[in-house]
């Protein structure tokens, strides 16, 4: 991107607002064509919520199970919104096409699987018609193989954590129709959809302007942004503009750019005593995965990447078997220099830490 002009570079975190030349180029260079028959929603959970509605049309579900190993704040959020969840044992780092189903699901149960850095190939075809309802969520691999060749009754996907969009959520039925319900308007849910245009548009005015104060203006509106979303239970009627704008950046191929930033990474950087990089031949992962084994290790490194000015996120501490695990954004933002960058802070880190 226009890397050359940012006055405070930085790596990861939230997506800036993208001016609409840039935008096109971007989606003439990398296009892509996703042809499921899909509905968009202003949030991954409206789009997940809208499928669980759908599906008790037809029938009445008894328990809906998530992984334990999951997005804290999802599975809280669910429930707040449902009084049925039950939590089964997932295993996010070993990928095999088994789907372990626990033992007590039965086949009027809901189980969400998840697609765990877009490196799941879970199929599901082999398994008897008398199985609970599959809903697998592609949040951390859009587009990836099993996004695009799912074998789940129904998908879903948060997609602000990799477009640059204000929010948004997807869902479709692979190969079936998904029928259109109509759907009440909410003007709380589009307020926080105007309140992150302006975050993103502060944050770009950070990143290529010279006003500090401005930083801490769009953290705090994100986190207001976050809090909003939480908040938001009701499935709401997209605007016709909000709706259009994420249409266009459905258009956009991101992996194709982390699949090229990546190989470089992985040819600089590989498993230490401290950390093992979470990848996949073959697969191109979410971001640039270090899973530590040891808190202080975790936390040095890390700091060691935010004094760099590089924002690693941190995937879900909150679990008991793998507390230690950050992601390094590796997508359309960033080229060649800024992954030389990354691996020259990394090298720094791997010399200088005992
Ligand atoms: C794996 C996963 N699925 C779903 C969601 C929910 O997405 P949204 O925040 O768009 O509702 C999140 C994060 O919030 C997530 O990490």
């Amino acid at each position: 991107m226009n890397s050359e002009n940012i006055m405070n570079k930085e790596i990861g975190s939230y997506f800036h607002w993208i001016d609409s030349t840039i935008a096109k180029s971007l989606f003439k260079k990398h296009p892509i064509n996703f042809r499921e028959n899909t509905h968009v929603f202003y949030s991954g959970r409206h789009a997940l919520k809208y499928l669980i509605n759908h599906i008790e049309q037809g029938r009445s579900i008894s328990k809906i199970w998530m992984p334990e190993y999951y997005c804290q704040h999802v599975t809280n959020w669910m429930k707040k919104n449902y009084s049925n969840i039950h939590l089964y044992s997932a295993h996010p780092f070993e990928y095999t096409d088994e789907l372990r189903i626990p033992e007590d699901v039965s086949e009027n149960d809901i189980l969400i699987i998840n697609n765990y850095w877009g490196l799941s190939t879970t199929r599901l075809s082999k398994y008897p018609a008398k199985r609970p309802i599959i809903i697998e969520d592609h949040s951390h691999g859009w587009l990836s193989r099993q996004c695009l060749h799912s074998e789940a009754d129904y998908c879903f996907v948060s997609l602000r954590k990799s477009l640059p969009i204000p929010l948004g959520g997807i869902c479709w039925a692979p190969n079936k129709e998904l029928p259109s319900y109509p759907l009440p308007e909410n003007q709380e849910v589009y307020s926080v959809w105007d309140k992150m245009v302006v975050a993103m548009k502060n944050k770009t005015e950070y990143l290529y302007g010279q006003s500090e104060d401005l930083k801490d203006l769009y953290l705090n509106q994100i986190a207001e942004v976050e809090d909003g979303l939480d908040l938001s239970h009701k499935v709401t009627k997209m605007r016709t503009e909000d709706k259009k704008f994420i249409h266009k950046w459905l258009q956009l191929d991101v992996l194709e750019i982390k699949k090229r930033n990546l190989d470089l990474l992985y040819r600089k950087i590989t498993d230490t005593p401290n950390y093992k990089i979470i990848k996949r031949f073959a697969y191109t992962s979410f971001g640039f995965m270090l899973l530590f084994s040891d808190g202080m290790a975790y936390e040095s490194f890390r700091k060691h990447l935010i004094d760099n000015q590089i924002y690693p996120s941190n995937l879900w501490p909150n679990n008991n078997g793998w507390k230690y695990f950050l992601n390094v954004h590796v997508d359309f933002r960033y080229g060649i220099e800024d992954m030389e960058f990354i691996a020259g802070c990394i090298e720094d880190w791997n010399r200088t830490y005992n």
